[in-house]
């Protein structure tokens, strides 16, 4: 069975949140790969996991098929991880090579994209293939931007410029110098999950003091406040969360250089609409790339970042791992709790939820800008 989305009504998301069935509707998620993700800017991974030229990053993500390339020059690029001849994927795993090589047919392409070979391109004459008949098989490019190491791409390349997508949270972060990020860890998780419950997840302030007692008191959470940053960017801030939560490292990680001591100990998060899950802490941060594979199954990217030189140092070698293991246990808390919470809140009963008025109003705006962004797309009205 389909739901009309245009039929939502917003009040009824405004006290209850979106109805169950967009949890686990595969005509909504048909949508939502090529409105929100296709037509936005979906984040698909870190600057910082590819170091070296050649290196790859395929990333499947929402019905699409991507790879990250550093080329000979050092640059990131980004392609359809889609062969030019027949469609096959070139790339299944990360991986560092001087060509790709498309497993089927052979063609090679060159790390900018470009084809370089096809074998026996004219049958039985054997000469190689012409500069005139290489030209627009190259691999296709996608339209990406980087912004603190996370690589945000626009498939459709027609949204709205990403520097003006992002502006509002640049002018929110401007105090935070982002140069110095070095990557701690990136770890790789999968859960029974729609993509849009571990994004309601990342923005409930409330759960954290309860689920992860082991990083943050009940009296730091009360700390709370909401931020409504823009259409697509969503927030929480815990003003002294830091100065109230248990020590996750025995001796401090530096913190951004130059932060001024009023910004010392607020710790903020975001989700930049609709999959980047960001937080950032005084002394490190986190990102969360959330790449929804199926309907009720999602696959994340964590990665973790210390902010300052010096903490990149071996001095900290310790706390940098504490901190990666802290993080990641947290996280590994969320998952178990959402493959629980993808069965109950996708169920009818779920439909009689009661929103908080002192806690659940980021969630609140949340679902609401999926109503809106789907709403706003003429590809989403779909009949019952
Ligand atoms: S599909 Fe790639 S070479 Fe044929
Ligand atoms: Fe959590």
């Amino acid at each position: 069975m389909t739901i009309n989305v245009s039929q939502i009504s917003k009040d009824l998301v405004a006290q209850r949140g979106l109805p169950a069935k967009v949890f686990k509707d595969d005509d909504v998620f048909e949508t939502e790969c090529d409105v929100l993700f296709a037509q936005g800017w979906a984040s698909i991974g870190c600057g910082q996991q590819l170091q070296n030229s050649g290196d790859i990053l395929p990333v499947k993500i929402a019905g699409h098929s991507l790879i990250a390339i550093k080329n000979k020059v050092g640059e990131i690029g980004v392609f359809h991880n889609v062969c030019r001849h027949k469609g096959s994927p070139l790339v299944d795993e990360p991986c560092n090579k001087r060509t790709l090589v498309c497993p089927y047919h052979r063609w090679s392409y060159e790390l900018d994209g470009s084809l370089i070979s096809a074998p026996r391109f004219y049958g039985s004459d054997n000469k190689p293939i012409s500069h005139k008949d290489k030209l627009g098989k190259g691999l296709i490019p996608v339209r990406f931007s980087i912004w603190w190491d996370i690589i945000f791409v626009n498939i459709s390349a027609d949204a709205e410029p990403f520097d003006q997508f992002i502006k509002p949270l640049n002018e929110l972060l401007k105090d935070y110098p982002n140069d110095h990020l070095y990557q701690v860890s990136t770890t790789d998780y999968a859960g029974d999950v729609n993509w849009k419950l571990a994004v309601d997840n990342f923005l409930d302030g409330y759960h954290v003091p309860f689920v992860h007692s082991q990083a943050c008191t009940l009296e730091s959470a009360l700390d709370q406040e909401d931020l409504f940053v823009s259409e697509s960017i969503l927030g929480l801030r815990l003003v002294s969360g830091a100065s109230k939560k248990p020590a996750k490292t025995s001796k401090k990680l530096p913190h951004f250089d130059g932060l001024l001591p009023e910004k010392q100990g607020s710790q903020q998060w975001f989700c930049i609409f609709p999959n980047t899950l960001f937080f950032v802490d005084p002394c490190w941060v986190q990102t969360i790339v959330v790449k929804p594979q199926k309907t009720c199954f999602s696959t994340e990217s964590l990665t973790v970042y210390v902010v300052n030189e010096q903490a990149a140092s071996d001095d900290f070698i310790d706390e940098r791992s504490i901190l990666q293991d802290v993080l990641n246990e947290v996280n590994q808390q969320d998952i178990e709790l959402l493959d629980k919470i993808q069965v109950t809140r996708a169920s009818e009963a779920a439909n009689n939820g009661n929103l908080n008025d002192a806690w659940d109003q980021v969630n609140k705006a949340f679902h609401l800008q999926w109503l809106t962004k789907m709403n706003n797309q003429p590809s989403t009205s779909r009949q019952s």
